[in-house]
């Protein structure tokens, strides 16, 4: 199945992924890495259509990392505002400065970890998206898809291993970054929370909730 599913979604990929302003333009090489850790930093607890608008002010402003660790961190703060969970702005300039230092980002995930603000979500994501490194990301659409496609019914939050091992089993050998976007895209335009469009979805002959009849009801929550 694992092959299966890495390659159709890819096609799907290729043909409808969607024009954001931190991607590689198709056929361009991989997108800036500060590019990519500011983006995903952004959209780590904001929705994309939120989020453009500020990474578009901040690369304008800061082009390059450098640039923002140069930078007053109350200018950093006051270009956030609106953005919300504020320490993440105050990380962004603790770790712009430490990459600055260090003469550029570092390129595997564990390196990456290091940095402040940089979860395992997010270090796995840049190095995925920005070198090309095979990382397992995992977000919450990654984890609504992955759910539905194995039929995964134990609920979160204790289902995140079982969750976690059927992504890393998926998870391409080339293209992992465009494979962690194409399952976020995914998540976000076909098999959304409350109407997969099953129809429209380049993984329905694979997926076992499709199959089993009910992925609208996955992935099943704890009740609190
Ligand atoms: N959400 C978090 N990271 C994303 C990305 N790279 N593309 C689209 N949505 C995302
Ligand atoms: Fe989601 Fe339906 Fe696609 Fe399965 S077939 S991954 S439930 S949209």
């Amino acid at each position: 199945m694992a092959a299966i599913v890495s390659e159709h979604l890819l096609e799907w990929y290729d043909a409808h992924a969607r024009n954001l302003p931190w991607r590689a333009r198709p056929g361009e090489p991989a997108p800036d890495p500060y590019r990519v850790w500011l983006s995903e930093v952004m959209l780590q607890q904001t929705t994309v259509a939120a989020v453009k608008p500020y990474f578009e002010a901040f690369t304008t402003r800061w082009p390059t990392v450098e640039d923002l660790a140069a930078s007053p961190e109350e200018d950093v703060m006051a270009a956030w505002a609106g953005l919300g969970y504020y320490s993440r702005a105050r990380n962004l300039v603790k770790a712009a400065r430490a990459v600055a230092g260090q003469g550029g980002f570092p390129d595997t995930e564990e390196a990456l970890r290091e940095l402040p603000g940089l979860g395992a979500y997010t270090a796995a994501a840049v190095a995925a998206i920005a070198f090309g490194r095979r990382a397992v990301v995992v977000d919450a659409n990654v984890e609504r898809v992955v759910s539905r496609l194995f039929a995964i019914r134990e609920p979160l939050p204790g289902s995140r291993k079982a969750i976690r091992a059927c992504a890393e089993e998926i998870t391409p050998d080339s293209r992992a970054g465009d494979f962690a976007q194409a399952m976020m895209d995914l998540g976000a335009t076909i098999c959304t929370s409350r109407d997969p469009k099953c129809l429209l979805c380049p993984l329905q002959a694979a997926c076992r909730g499709r199959a089993e009849g009910d992925p609208a009801q996955l992935p099943v929550k704890a009740p609190k």
